[in-house]
């Protein structure tokens, strides 16, 4: 049976270490903020901006939420992410994902202001994780998958990591930040996706994988050789009669059958999820120590 690697204990010890980098900004006069914009009424992304804000006030960091409407047009959401680029009370800015339809997303983060796109999706900020320049921001969730691992004390130094999934706010960072030339890095990195031949075969020669493909239950033992380390990244909702909500959430691992061959996994919830909200803590302190040298 798997060592079960728990995402909120090591996120307590990431709160704690900032939480001593926040009272010395403090104590210069310093208070980071973070904005957060969710436009529309997607309850899931509600949840999140919720949790994320609630963060914020237990850390002392300035947080402000803005919640517009479904039908926000491109226009109203470029002028409020110019209001908040050159608020110099708000260190750090989030636009939830996915917007409504009729929001280009991408139009939207080329407008952010690189040095406060604490999430990490601006193209220079893709692009210093490319180069190595770690004056940039990487995205949340990748950042987090690596602190879990460090924390956890797995060896990425050389290992074979399989990244299930290509997306740009897991997959491909995940694979650009753990085959760096880097301390906490220097892995060997395989990327497969919904349409790569001989998935399994290639999931079964990883030291660690990374699921990340957004499909409930899509790794099963047969994809996890005996000893392997499995972080679950997915988030996915599932009916379940047996529960008063009628729902639960699950990741995209099999936990049950792949606890069982795996050395260490991250259990859906209590893994990458309380992870993800540390990072965007810890890049919003880096957003706000950067704008005050
Ligand atoms: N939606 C799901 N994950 C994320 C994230 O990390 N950042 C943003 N902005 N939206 C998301």
């Amino acid at each position: 049976m798997a060592r079960i690697i728990d995402g909120r204990a090591i996120a307590e010890g990431v709160y704690g270490q900032l939480r001593g980098e926040i009272a010395e900004l403090k104590a210069r006069g310093i208070t980071p903020g973070l904005a957060v914009v969710l436009v529309g009424d997607d309850q899931a992304s509600r949840a999140y901006v919720r949790s994320k804000d609630k963060m914020c006030r237990e850390l002392g960091l300035h947080s402000v939420k803005l919640e517009l409407p479904a039908n926000t047009t491109q226009e109203e959401l470029l002028a409020r992410v110019d209001e908040l680029n050159r608020d110099n009370a708000v260190h750090g800015i989030l636009v939830q994902s996915p917007p409504p339809k009729q929001i280009d997303e991408a139009a939207i983060i080329r407008a952010l202001d690189p040095g406060k796109d604490v999430d990490g999706f601006h193209p220079l900020n893709v692009a210093k994780l490319a180069l190595g320049d770690d004056s940039g921001f990487v995205p949340c969730t990748p950042l987090g998958c690596q602190r879990l691992l460090v924390e956890a004390r797995i060896d990425i130094d050389g290992a074979h990591v399989v990244v299930l999934g290509r997306s740009m706010i897991v997959g491909k960072p995940v694979a650009l930040l753990l085959m760096q030339k880097a301390r906490h890095a220097n892995a060997t990195v395989t990327v497969v996706h919904s349409r790569s031949r001989n998935l399994q075969e290639i999931t079964r020669s990883a030291d660690i994988i990374i699921a990340g493909i957004g499909q409930a239950h899509f790794v099963k033992a047969g994809h996890v050789r005996d000893g392997a380390v499995v972080i679950d990244v997915g988030i996915n909702r599932v009916d379940d009669a047996s529960v008063p909500r009628g729902s639960r959430l699950v990741g995209d691992v099999a936990f049950d059958e792949v606890a069982q061959k795996a050395s260490a996994i991250t259990p859906v919830p209590g893994g990458v999820g309380p992870m993800t909200i540390a990072m965007l803590m810890a890049n919003t302190v880096k957003a706000c120590r950067q704008a005050a040298r």
